[in-house]
């Protein structure tokens, strides 16, 4: 059974069984209106065939009755196609609150990964089995698409923001990760492993790396040595907003609009600081784009999320 030959990658995600369960739907669906078709299509045609020269057909009357079935049972269809795979769509794009977070960056060509701890990964990603990971998704340069079949995850990874993607492992093993996105001539090179182990042996993998150091301190030295703390830590004449606790807290913007200060946001706020100028401020604030990279954004990102200091591997148990 579990030879080359098999269609599908196995189910190895919590969410896997119900997409390949949709998926299965909507096949079966399309193969039996597509058999039933093209049975009507030959058997009228044979048997209203026309069987002299002279022969003309019969008038034909619509029936109300048929009118109303055929148009009920396929939008009946429809909804149901519809609210199962909206339900679907919603549960896959809301990664849970307490998700492991792993910041990722693609790049022509490879993947590269950053652990909460530190410990850092190029093709390779070690996850535990039985807790849910988010991915949040960077690209250094073109569109990649950040594909694992056996989870059923597929998210692009866009130049310019951040995308997520979350999954759960219900399997241990290794499990492919392709970039599904043409992206130059390497793309088909672009590929690598998801590694999901038992939670204790993911600790004791992460422990056994060199774990080098958390994002959230790299991107605290990045945040000195940039000179953000000159205008967004001074005590005395703030000329930009303060930080702490910015993640996920509503801001005012100048404009009169309220916004969640969420990650696009930040990440928009260091490239291009003009893009919303928080309300009581000037638009005094350089760009940084071409100054950071997308890891370095990552890292102050990281940074600014956790005043409190970082937590190694998996935060909540
Ligand atoms: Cu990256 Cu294709």
């Amino acid at each position: 059974m579990e030879s080359a030959l098999r269609l599908f990658p196995e189910q190895a995600s919590t969410i896997a069984a119900r997409v390949d369960a949709l998926y299965f739907f909507l096949v079966a669906m399309s193969g039996f209106f597509a058999i039933l078709i093209f049975t009507l299509v030959i058997y009228f045609a044979v048997k209203f065939r026309r069987r002299s020269e002279g022969e003309v057909g019969q008038r034909v009357h619509s029936d109300i009755r048929l009118e109303i079935l055929w148009t009920v049972i396929p939008l009946v269809l429809v909804m149901i196609s519809f609210t199962w795979g909206a339900n679907l769509y919603i549960v896959m794009n809301r990664p849970p609150v307490d998700a492991l977070e792993i910041r990722a960056v693609g790049k022509q060509w490879m993947w590269k990964f950053q652990h909460p701890g530190g410990n850092r990964e190029i093709n390779q990603l070690h996850v535990p089995v039985g807790f849910p990971v988010k991915i949040v998704l960077a690209s250094e340069d073109v569109i990649h698409s950040f594909f694992v079949p056996g989870f059923r995850v597929k998210m692009d990874v866009v130049p310019g923001r951040y995308t997520t993607a979350w999954f759960e492992a219900t399997k241990e093993g290794e499990f492919h990760l392709f970039c599904a996105e043409y992206c130059g001539t390497q793309h088909s090179g672009m590929i690598g492993r998801v590694v999901a182990l038992k939670p204790a042996d993911y600790q004791a993998w992460l422990s056994g790396q060199v774990a080098g150091e958390p994002a959230a301190v790299t991107g605290g030295k990045l945040f000195e040595q940039l000179g953000c703390a000159r205008c967004h830590q001074s005590e005395s004449r703030p000329l930009g907003p303060a930080l702490e606790g910015l993640f996920g807290r509503r801001i005012e913007l100048q404009s009169g609009e309220t916004i969640v200060a969420d990650e696009t946001y930040m990440r928009e706020s260091i490239l291009n600081p003009k893009a919303k100028i928080v309300a009581g401020y000037q638009p005094i604030m350089p760009t940084f784009q071409g100054l950071i990279s997308e890891e370095g954004l990552h890292q102050i990102i990281a940074y600014l999320k956790s005043p409190g200091g970082e937590t190694g591997g998996i935060a909540k148990p």
